[in-house]
């Protein structure tokens, strides 16, 4: 038996094995036995930080229209698991605020991901750190996001903080781009590991984590290659194969 050092984060929870960004799939992350989960941040009507992937509630409920129109209470009204499968109709988008709550007990690293690439969403960054203070649960949690600016603004805030910059395409002088927005690690999109941004990073220990990793293949690679960690959708089956 061989221990890795790649921590394990469940993307969108074990979402290949309950609806996205739910408390059934997070609940599956935990018992599987994760090292870390991701979950994607927006923002309602009452300007309430929510768990959801999308702008819009179309893919992922019974519903229809965008996050940032409705309020908490009428969001949570839609059924965010029937879509996945009747077994778990009833499930409601969860508050950010719920999830902080329940995984506060647990012994699992937190991966915010603010979706403010596509709307702005004044403030979120504020109110995401005020309930990570509430809770306790900065030393814990890594932010990421794709909007450098989104990075920026909570380093401002936060001097201690984890950060992560997200990236599907190289950058040059990815050190000097980190450094001016603050962040401390790079999260990159699988195809990227035999770019030559990543071997830069490897030289220079930047820490780096990859997404989404569900063939075994790629876990090895990603292991091999000193990958901080990795985003998946089938926890157990790199679970399987760490030991
Ligand atoms: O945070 C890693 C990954 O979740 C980024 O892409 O679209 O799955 O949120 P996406
Ligand atoms: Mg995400």
């Amino acid at each position: 038996m061989f221990t890795i050092s790649t921590q394990i984060f469940a993307h969108r929870g074990a979402s290949r094995y309950a609806p996205e960004n739910t408390l059934p799939a997070f609940e599956m992350a935990h018992e599987i036995g994760v090292d870390g989960i991701e979950l994607d941040v927006q923002l309602t009507k009452d300007l309430i930080p929510v768990i959801t992937h999308d702008e819009n509630i179309r893919r992922t409920t019974n519903g229809t229209g965008f996050v940032q129109n409705y309020t908490l209470e009428e969001l949570q009204q839609f059924d965010a698991g029937f879509w996945f499968s009747k077994r778990f109709y009833n499930t409601p988008i969860m508050s950010l605020n719920e999830f902080l709550h329940w995984v506060k007990d647990k012994n699992l690293l937190i991966n915010l991901e603010l979706k403010t690439n596509v709307i702005e969403y004044p403030t979120i960054e504020k109110r995401v750190l005020e309930q990570l203070y509430d809770l306790d649960l900065i030393s814990r949690t890594v932010i990421s996001s794709f909007n450098p600016q989104t990075i920026q603004r909570v380093r401002e805030l936060d001097h201690d903080i984890e950060l992560a910059w997200l990236t599907k395409i190289q950058v040059r002088r990815i050190q000097d781009f980190i450094s001016e927005i603050g962040a401390n690690a790079v999260h990159i999109r699988s195809r990227l590991l035999s770019s030559k941004m990543v071997k830069f990073m490897i030289e220079e220990q930047i820490p780096y984590r990859v997404y989404t990793v569900n063939r075994v293949s790629l876990m090895r690679k990603c292991v091999t290659m000193g990958a901080d960690g990795i985003f998946t959708d089938i926890p157990d089956i790199m679970q399987i194969n760490k030991s």
